[in-house]
């Protein structure tokens, strides 16, 4: 098997092609860390991420690889020989490995959603002034609200299931985060964040600091939402009443409402993604522009389809129109990675109800 000219053996159900978009933008994340850091892929599977991580970025010197299934790490621990990869194989469950070890970044992606391992990865860096976090989930349909309960559970968040549901997940992911940093005295500042088909990526900083972690509690708030009039607004507490029409809110959250990319280490990404040859260069390159523009605005979007049933409009205009339209009117605006029919503005949304249709 190949993937991005790495050479493995992916054995019989241990590799997920679907996910290679993933790995190659943390790969270009694990890149723009601009210091030497030692790696643990927490999850390795066939090793095809750390493997990736090591032989694509330079400033990785060591790697280690966790795998708990025997015939998974088996294939592993041949990838790693046949990549000639330094560092080696631990054939063990992740949070035992994580007891009394350290890395520089911790690599999260088991099956489902990170939060059973987060505490043990979180802990591991009890003793340093800063690290990496690296997490993916594919719960994510009780991050999205489809499984209420499970959420309220794993996450102890109420969801959004509705047009915001992706942003509004991907910033339930990452309060657990920021939660759990606090725990440790740690501010978090995410480096990318990023919700693709099946699954959410977090790329988190971890900057040690009672005051940086007393941030993350003010970084973290809700999302209400008006289904009626299509207001909405973050706040540090939830809101009951829709402040124009009086209906009841449904609200998100906790989640986090600070930032979910850092500028500086996504240009650096897009540097690196020019230089590389991947298979999905040009749709990281995509996503990585949206990402940039995004963080500018309010943490939620407008979807342009919901917007114009709710408003009881048709025709939309094409959705680069209505962006056109807002700065027109002096507001700022711009496209979502979370959704193609989405526009993040500062726009209220009665404005964008006088603008969205053709006439
Ligand atoms: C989603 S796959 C990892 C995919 C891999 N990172 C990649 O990019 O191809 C999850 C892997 O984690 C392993 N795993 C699950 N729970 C584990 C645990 N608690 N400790 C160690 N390995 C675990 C599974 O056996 C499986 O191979
Ligand atoms: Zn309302």
């Amino acid at each position: 098997m190949e993937e991005e000219n790495i050479h493995f053996e992916a054995g019989a159900s241990f590799y997920n092609p679907h996910m290679r978009l993933c790995r190659s933008i943390s790969s270009l994340a694990v890149g723009a860390i601009e210091n030497e850091i030692e790696v643990c892929d927490g999850f390795s599977s066939t090793g095809i991420r750390g493997i990736r991580y090591a032989k694509e970025n330079p400033n990785v010197s060591r790697t280690a690889f966790v795998e708990f299934d025997e015939s998974a790490a088996e294939l592993c621990r041949k990838n790693i020989e046949s990549n000639s990869v330094p560092g080696e194989l631990f054939g063990e469950e992740f949070n035992h490995h994580m007891m009394d070890r350290s890395y520089n970044l911790v690599e999260l992606d088991p099956f489902g959603s990170p939060v059973p391992h987060s505490y043990f990865a979180m802990r591991s860096f009890r003793r340093m002034k800063e690290g990496y976090i690296s997490a993916t989930a594919t719960d994510t349909a009780v991050l999205c609200g489809a499984h209420y309960a499970a959420c309220q559970k794993y996450y102890h968040s109420r969801p959004l299931h509705n047009e915001l549901c992706h942003e509004a997940g991907a910033r339930i992911l990452l309060k657990h985060f920021a939660n759990l940093a606090s725990e440790f005295d740690f501010g978090i500042v995410p480096l990318f964040t990023l919700s693709h088909r099946h699954f959410f990526k977090v790329f988190i900083r971890l900057e040690k600091g009672a005051d940086k972690a007393a941030q993350n509690e003010k970084e973290t708030g809700f999302i209400n939402f008006c289904g009626k009039c299509g207001w909405r607004e973050g706040s540090q507490m939830p809101k009951e009443k829709c402040p124009k029409c009086k209906s009841e809110i449904e609200y998100g959250g906790p989640l986090w409402l600070g930032k979910l990319h850092s500028k500086e280490h996504i240009r650096r990404m897009k540097k690196l993604n020019e230089k590389r040859d991947y298979a999905d260069k040009a749709e990281i390159g995509k996503l990585l522009s949206l990402m940039e523009r995004e963080d500018d605005f309010p943490p939620y979007f407008f979807d342009v389809h919901r917007s114009c049933k709710r408003f009881g409009l048709h025709n939309p205009k094409p959705i680069e129109e209505i962006i056109a339209a807002l700065k027109k009117k002096k507001y700022s605006a711009a496209r979502t990675h979370f959704s193609p029919t989405g526009i993040k503005t500062n726009a209220p949304a009665s404005a964008l109800k006088r603008l969205i249709a053709s006439k």
